[in-house]
């Protein structure tokens, strides 16, 4: 494998890209056992809430990446939103815009709804055709739908799904139905006209149920919906915050129902996000109280995962394998003296007084890999003066201190 790209992103202190984060996330056992578990539920035909709660640079976006690539692996349909996409999420119809809006399927490029759409809608034309049926007007398709398979019920997807079938049969384009399903505004007198009298604020739920449904006529297992950057709920304005709050509610009630199978949501931020009484996800009692232990103790089995610092002797795994790649990349020889005297190094610098780590695993491999670049660029300089080197961490340091104010 080619590291090179692993590095580019530690520099940056951007999460490194799915196909490293395997062997690259240490001491997050208990979370990516979780998270196969989970998989294997959702695959048997249940949906499940996961939330993974941790500071900044302490790995969550690298789970959600750990996530996907095993979400991949079994075929399912990814999902992934971010900051970008809660700006109107108190809206009914947001979570459900912004999830198809989103969707990728490995090995295909661009949104796959229309793939679905088109696999699904041409299959039916064919028996249509050969059938000799004729399908004068959208209701006429819909009634032909409903009678041909169970898996239908009369609501947005029937309805959405009769004309797209309908506007296939007389070759006429599907655009303007995509682009409504993908979340643009679509003047609701052309849906009307077309058949559609149920719209995603109210029926988003059954929706996506369908949509479920059609994915595995297909073959497709589940849908993994990413929800990562949730901290960025905090600084919504509070009217607007409360309803969203509560269309997370309403999510994790459905999901929770049995009503909907093969849905996994991962849901990822900061303490500040989960604790704040004002702010965070305790601001909404039922909320919070449907995703925490009364105990307050945490065990494989808890929605609620806290990801703690990584242990000392996992810093020193992840050195030892930061230094293995790099020779590998960059081909230069970074003896073994030298890594245990950054590991050393780094221990010392962020150590707490309890012996504890302090700080960021961002910050850590950040840290690692520039004195790995200060070696090669200085191989005969002693090891004392490039550790003496000022590494500049102020605005890893600002950030933190700007959150902790917010509290
Ligand atoms: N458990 C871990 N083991 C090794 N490196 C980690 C771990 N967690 C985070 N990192 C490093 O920190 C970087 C940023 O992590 P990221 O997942 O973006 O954190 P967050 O989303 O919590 O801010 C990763 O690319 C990786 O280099
Ligand atoms: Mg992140």
């Amino acid at each position: 494998m080619n590291y090179r790209p692993m590095f580019e992103a530690i520099r940056i202190g951007a999460a490194v890209p799915v196909e490293y984060i395997d062997e690259l996330i240490f001491g997050r056992d208990d979370e990516k056992k979780a998270i196969i578990d989970d998989l294997d539920f959702v695959i048997n035909g249940n949906s499940k809430i996961r939330v993974f709660v941790g500071d900044y640079g302490f790995g969550k976006t690298s789970l959600a990446r750990y996530a996907e690539h095993q979400a991949i692996e079994k075929g399912m349909v990814i999902s992934y939103l971010s900051e970008k996409d809660y700006d109107e999420f108190h809206k009914q119809d947001e979570l459900f815009k912004s999830i198809m809006k989103n969707l990728t399927l490995f090995g295909i490029d661009g949104n796959p709804i229309r793939i679905f759409l088109d696999g699904w809608a041409q299959e039916k034309c064919e028996l249509i055709k050969n059938s000799g049926t004729e399908l004068k007007t959208v209701e006429e398709t819909k009634d032909y739908i409903l009678k041909d398979s169970e898996n239908f019920s009369d609501g947005l997807f029937a309805q959405f799904c009769s004309a797209y079938l309908f506007k296939v049969l007389n070759n006429e384009s599907v655009e303007e139905l995509i682009a409504y399903i993908m979340g643009e505004s679509v003047d609701k007198r052309f849906l009307k006209r077309n058949g559609i009298y149920h719209f995603l604020a109210n029926d988003g739920w059954n929706f996506l149920k369908a949509f479920t449904v059609l994915m595995k006529n297909i073959s497709i297992p589940g849908l993994l919906i990413v929800m990562d950057e949730m901290e960025s709920f905090i600084h919504k304005r509070s009217d607007l915050r409360k309803k969203s709050y509560n269309q997370l509610r309403e999510m994790v009630d459905t999901l929770n129902s049995g009503k909907l199978s093969g849905i996994y949501s991962v849901w990822l931020g900061t303490p500040l996000w989960f604790n704040n009484n004002y702010k965070g996800i305790r601001s909404n009692t039922a909320l919070f109280n449907r995703l925490t232990n009364l105990s307050g103790k945490q065990t494989n089995q808890s929605i609620l995962m806290n990801l703690n610092p990584i242990t000392l002797g996992d810093i020193e795994n992840l050195v030892n394998k930061l230094v293995k790649d790099y020779q590998q990349v960059y081909s230069v020889n970074i003896p073994a003296e030298k890594t245990k005297k950054i590991y050393d190094f780094l221990i010392e610098n962020y150590k707490g007084i309890e012996g504890e780590v302090r700080v960021s695993t961002r910050e850590i491999s950040k840290h690692a890999v520039e004195l790995f670049d200060l070696i090669k660029e200085n191989p005969d300089m002693p090891m004392n003066d490039i550790l003496n080197i000022e590494v500049d961490t102020t605005e890893e340091r600002k950030k933190e201190t700007s959150v902790n104010e917010l509290w």
